[in-house]
Order: C-alpha cells, then structure tokens, then sequence
C-alpha cells in the first residue's frame, strides 16, 4: 500500500495579511522512489519572508514562481534524512538539503535544479554543525548575507555599516560579518528586545528600534557622520533613511524589502532616489542564489565562527508541520528572532 504523507497547500491567495486560514494541511500518496531519486524524511522546513510574493498569482518578475492552489508548494528549503534510495551518492541515514518542504515526506530526484540551483538535493556534513543549521548560517542565509555584506555592498575598510532587520536570519549575520571584520555596526530592529539583543548579544555599536520615531532621526542619532554601507532588508523609509545618510561613494546592497511585502497598494518608493546621483552612490540588488560559489567560504568562515562560539545565532523554532503557516505569519510581523525553522516532528 502506497504511503501516505501530509503536506500544507495554498487554498487561496491572500490580500493583505496572510493568515493560516489560506492554507491546509493534507494527506497524500507517496509513491515509491524511482531511479535516480530518495525519499527524504523532513526535521527542519525553512520559513522565509520572500514566500510572501510567491503567494500571489503572479509575483514579481525575476523571482521565484508563485506557489500553485491545492498542490505541494516546491521551491522551500527543508533538511532532513533519507530513508530509501535509488540515487547514486545517497544512501539511507544520510542528512540532506532540499527544496521539497511543507511537507513531512519527499520523493527527491537528484540532480534536479532547485531554487536556482542552491537547494539542489545534497549531502550534508553533520560533524560541522546539526543539520538545521544549513537552513541558516550554513547555505542560503549565510550566502546571502555573505555575499550581500562583501561583494554586493563591497565592504572596505573603515566602513561604518547600517543593517535593518538586524535581529533577523540574514540580518543577524550580515551585521555579525561587518563586526567580525572590524567594523563599527549599527543595527535596527522593531523592539526594544531585539535592540538589547542586537547591543549585549550581538555586541554591535549602536542600535535603535524604528518603531520609537522616525526612522532617519533615529539613524542620524547612532550616526551623526552618516554610513557607508546599508544592508537593506526592508525597503521603504529606512532605504529612504539610508540614501539620506549614506555618505559619498557608500553602497546599499538592496537584500530584500520586507515593509512592502504585504502592503496592497503601490508601494512605497524612496521619495530621494535623487541622493544616488548627488553623492556617488551605488545601490545593488542581489540574490543569495546568484553567489553559491560563496558557500564554501561561508561554511569555512561562519562554521568557523560557529563553532568558536563567536558567532550568536538564533533560531526560533515552531513545532509541527500544520503550524508552518502561523510560522509564516510570524516572521512577517517581527514576532521571530534569528532563523525561522519549523520542526517537522
Ligand atoms: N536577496 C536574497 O537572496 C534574500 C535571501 C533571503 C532573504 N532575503 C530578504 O532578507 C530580508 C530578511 O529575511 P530573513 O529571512 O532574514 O527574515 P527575518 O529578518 O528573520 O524576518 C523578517 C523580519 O523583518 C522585520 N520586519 C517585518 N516587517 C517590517 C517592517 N514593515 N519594517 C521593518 N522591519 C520589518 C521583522 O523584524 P522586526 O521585529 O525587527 O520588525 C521580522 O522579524 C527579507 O527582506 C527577505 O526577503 C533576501
């Protein structure tokens, strides 16, 4: 008898606020693995604000493909074990990454290209670091916040560096590599918690909630000289903040624009994109999955860290498959510190 799985499906695509009334979880038929694939036992599935502009109909060009209604939703990062295969390279009890998540079971066919090629099925080295952390640290947060932080914003000596979001997955990282290099590191985030996180854990120079005032008044008290560097991950006025900042020649790596991810309207540009030209500025979108050549510099330098202790890096986990949703909803609010994982269980 063929086995049975559960997975959370799309019903309907949300306008405004995603709540876990859009989604249901169900039982479906696992079919048996087929030459060249395993079937994957998920521990961990990733949860990451970016899904929020696949659960439209039609998302923003360029992107990942919008989820389909009442089907699997591919193209979300899991780790977990496999229990059978039929894929040279792979063998039962192996750890392995994937894209095949929001669910408990996955049939995998390796060598498959999955999320642009960074989530492809492949073995993980346990004896680094627990699986869960290459949902994190380890593969596409830490590229992304690597590669954002060194090649997209070009970081150089003396750089003073603003990161929004700071207390988040990528954010946490990207701050932590500027002050591991030596840099004077300011951080954002949306509570006083996360600010005292951001000051005694993450021991960054200065940090603000951009709840409590203006966003650029607040920016302008932790850098009365102005930045060099913005690490954006949230777009809107606190990219508008940091064009009014940054000082001549500075960068913005543009990572991500998480205040506009749920709005309905158009949304909101920066109203001083004219500062760009004034001061000689460079913005640079950027996607982690364009840089997966970085992942063994990231393995090496941040599992380095790691596992020195001098990387913090938290995660908050959320137990249950059918909770992935609230999970979700979670993250988009801020009520998430470090990596958001759901525990498959
Ligand atoms: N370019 C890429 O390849 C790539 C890859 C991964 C992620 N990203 C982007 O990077 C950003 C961070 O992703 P993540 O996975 O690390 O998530 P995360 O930072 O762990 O979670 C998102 C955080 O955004 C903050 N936030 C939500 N609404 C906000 C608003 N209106 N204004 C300011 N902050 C707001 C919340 O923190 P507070 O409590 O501080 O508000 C929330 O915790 C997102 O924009 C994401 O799309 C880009």
């Amino acid at each position: 008898m063929a086995m049975l799985a559960r997975q959370v499906q799309l019903v309907e695509y949300p306008v405004g606020e995603v709540t876990p009334d859009h989604f249901v979880t169900v039982e479906v038929e696992v079919p048996d693995p087929q030459p060249g694939q395993v079937l994957v036992r998920n521990t961990f599935t990733s949860v990451d604000p970016g899904m929020r502009l696949r659960l439209r109909r039609s998302g923003p060009a360029g992107y990942f493909n919008s989820f389909p209604l009442n089907a699997a939703m591919d193209d979300i990062w899991a780790v977990g074990e496999v229990i059978e295969s039929r894929a040279e390279g792979f063998s039962a009890g192996d750890s392995v990454w994937h894209a095949k998540g929001w669910r408990d079971y996955a049939i995998v066919t390796a060598g498959e290209p999955a999320l642009a090629g960074i989530a492809t099925l492949a073995r993980l080295d346990t004896s680094v670091a627990p699986a869960e952390k290459y949902l994190g640290p380890l593969g596409a947060m830490g590229v992304t916040a690597y590669a954002g932080i060194i090649d997209a914003a070009e970081l150089r000596d003396g750089d003073v560096v603003w990161v929004s979001a700071a207390a988040g997955a990528v954010g946490s990282l990207a701050a932590q590599i500027a002050k591991l290099r030596g840099h004077r590191v300011i951080g954002s985030a949306g509570s006083a918690e996360k600010v005292r996180y951001l000051l005694d854990e993450l021991g960054l120079d200065a940090a603000f909630s951009y709840r409590e005032g203006p966003v650029l008044d607040r920016l302008r008290e932790a850098a009365p000289d102005g930045i060099d560097v913005y690490f954006d991950n949230v777009g809107g006025d606190h990219l508008e903040a940091a064009l009014a900042t940054l000082r001549p020649w500075g960068r913005a790596a543009l990572c991500g624009a998480i205040s506009e991810y749920e709005s309905v309207g158009p949304a909101a540009g920066p109203s001083n994109l004219f500062q760009a030209t004034a001061n000689n500025l460079t913005l640079r979108g950027f996607r982690g999955s364009a840089y997966q050549h970085r992942l063994p510099d990231v393995v090496r330098e941040l599992g380095g860290w790691l596992a020195e202790g001098r990387l913090v890096y938290r995660e908050t986990v959320i137990d249950g498959l059918e909770r992935a949703p609230e999970a979700l909803m979670r993250v988009l609010s801020g009520d998430t510190t470090g990596k958001a994982l759901v525990r498959v269980g």
